[in-house]
């Protein structure tokens, strides 16, 4: 058997993963749950695509194409987001370390990553199931929901949970939630330009009905809605 450090020297990068296993150029069929429910994602892995390229290229597309997010983008879009980047820490910054935030994929389904809806698991690395239902099935029913995002194929949804902020303040708790579900969502749409695929922004939706569609508890609302897919022609 070649060892990986060959293989590395002698080889591209993304051939090197998908005979390694687990590289977007090696779709095998959904891995099945680890102990504990968990679907280990594959580690992220170092970009090519220079920061003020992506910044250039980030843009909110609407027209958003199948087939929806591999094992692979789903991964290295969730661990962009609200990832660890060390032991603890993550890629967004945090008031007082608090981490208030959530992170679901909602998806349609693709040969590596099953349709239905998923919770990221930052320390773990891996999604944990949270309902069978994909984007059409979980949005759609939603009254005036903007068709652009239902006929997304994958939609990620942030959440908060004000109450894990220490401070004595309510308002600071509120601000402090939204300013990092907006670095979380930066950093996401940045990844997704990176990756060549499209993503937008949308909290102009009934983001109560999303929550009480994912059956979220009383203290974790919906924040925004990042539609991702494929640009349509390419
Ligand atoms: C907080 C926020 C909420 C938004 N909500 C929506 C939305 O509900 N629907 C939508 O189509 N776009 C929404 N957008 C996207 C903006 O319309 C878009 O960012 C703006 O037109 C600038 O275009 P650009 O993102 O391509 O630079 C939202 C953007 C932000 C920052």
């Amino acid at each position: 058997m070649v060892r990986a450090p060959l293989l590395k020297r002698i080889l591209p990068a993304a051939l090197v993963g998908a005979l390694l296993g687990g590289g977007p150029l090696n779709p095998q069929a959904t891995p099945a749950p680890g102990p504990g429910g968990l679907l280990a994602l594959p580690p992220p892995v170092a970009g090519t695509v220079p920061l003020d390229a992506a910044l250039r290229e980030r843009r909110t597309t609407r027209a958003l194409a199948g087939p929806a997010l591999s094992l692979a983008e789903a991964s290295q879009l969730a661990w962009s987001a609200q990832g660890e980047n060390r032991p603890g820490r993550r890629t967004v910054p945090s008031a007082h370390a608090s981490y208030p935030l959530g992170l679901y994929l909602v998806t349609e389904g693709s040969p590596t990553l099953g349709a239905g809806t998923y919770r990221y698991q930052p320390g773990a690395h891996g999604f944990m199931s949270s309902g069978p239902k994909g984007v059409a099935a979980l949005l759609g029913p939603i009254r005036a929901m903007q068709p652009w995002i239902v006929r997304a194929p994958a939609v990620f949804v942030v959440t908060g949970k004000p109450l894990k902020i220490s401070s004595r303040e309510p308002a600071p708790r509120m601000d402090y939630t939204f300013w990092e579900a907006g670095a979380a969502s930066q950093a996401l749409l940045l990844q997704a330009a990176a990756l060549g695929l499209g993503a937008g922004v949308a909290s102009g939706v009934d983001l109560a009905s999303v929550g009480a569609a994912m059956g979220l508890g009383p203290e974790e609302k919906v924040l925004v809605l990042l539609p991702v897919g494929r640009l349509k022609g390419k």
